[in-house]
């Protein structure tokens, strides 16, 4: 598959055997698996061909931070992809500067990032250009300070995610979402001279991720509910293939 999914499950499934079931499903090529923390290691061992990402890192490799997860500790484990600056993450506090030192822990860790940028309803009530506004102050803040080296397409993926688009069955237009691409791919080929791949996330199902992948000109999606329900994901894998 040339297009990259990447099934982000959130705070889901509930048990072990469910997440098992899940990821034995999912298992394709070009398809990225962000269990919770705790299944990462049986999800792991179930995948054979997709590859592994967490849903979001701490900026520091060790010491007294209760609770948190490192990059080396995830890239120790197996993990190759990281979700970083989701929107539900932000929702809960976290800062374009929280974020900025995540994606530099995660690239010294040899991590892939997958940054989440999107604008919230009151933006995009307001049109295109202040969306587009939003996003590259954004991307700005999120990737301040790294040198145009360290990011490639190999090493950074950003996820195209319109906040009011997230698990709300409202999808963006494709035809907005292909100017939003083009404006991020352009912005990242003047600020640190690299090409990379560019995906769309909210709301994606197999109805919509046809019209996403041809007339949004995306490099693939970002899929949250429906990468439970393996039915409506196998067909999104199929179609993305
Ligand atoms: P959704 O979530 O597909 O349920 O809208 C997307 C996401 O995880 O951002």
């Amino acid at each position: 598959m040339n297009k990259i999914i990447i099934a982000n499950w959130k705070l889901n499934p509930l048990t072990e055997k469910d997440a098992v079931r899940l990821a034995t499903a999912s298992d394709v090529s070009g398809v990225v698996i962000c269990p919770p923390f705790p299944f990462l290691e049986k999800v792991h061992g179930a995948l054979k061909k997709a590859a592994l990402g967490a849903q979001d890192i701490f900026w520091e490799s060790s010491g007294a931070y209760t609770g948190e997860v490192s990059a080396p500790m995830l890239k120790n484990f197996g993990v190759s992809y990281v979700i970083i600056g989701h929107s539900e993450r932000r929702a809960l506090g976290e800062t374009d500067s929280d974020i900025n030192k995540k994606v530099k822990a995660a690239l010294v860790a040899g991590l892939k990032v997958i940054l989440c940028v999107g604008e919230p309803w009151a933006i995009k009530k307001k049109g295109l250009a202040a969306a587009k506004n939003f996003v590259a102050g954004q991307i700005k803040k999120d990737l301040a300070g790294l040198k145009s080296l360290v990011i490639n397409h190999k090493s950074l993926t950003i996820a195209y995610e319109p906040i009011w688009a997230i698990g709300t069955g409202k999808n963006d237009k494709p035809e907005n979402t292909a100017e939003m691409v083009k404006f991020i791919k352009k912005l990242l080929v003047s600020s640190h001279k690299s090409k990379v791949s560019v995906l769309y996330g909210g709301s994606v199902n197999a109805k919509n991720i046809a019209d996403f992948l041809e007339r949004g000109c995306v490099d693939g999606a970002l899929v949250g509910g429906a990468s439970l329900k393996p039915a409506e994901f196998k067909k999104i894998m199929k179609i993305a293939a």
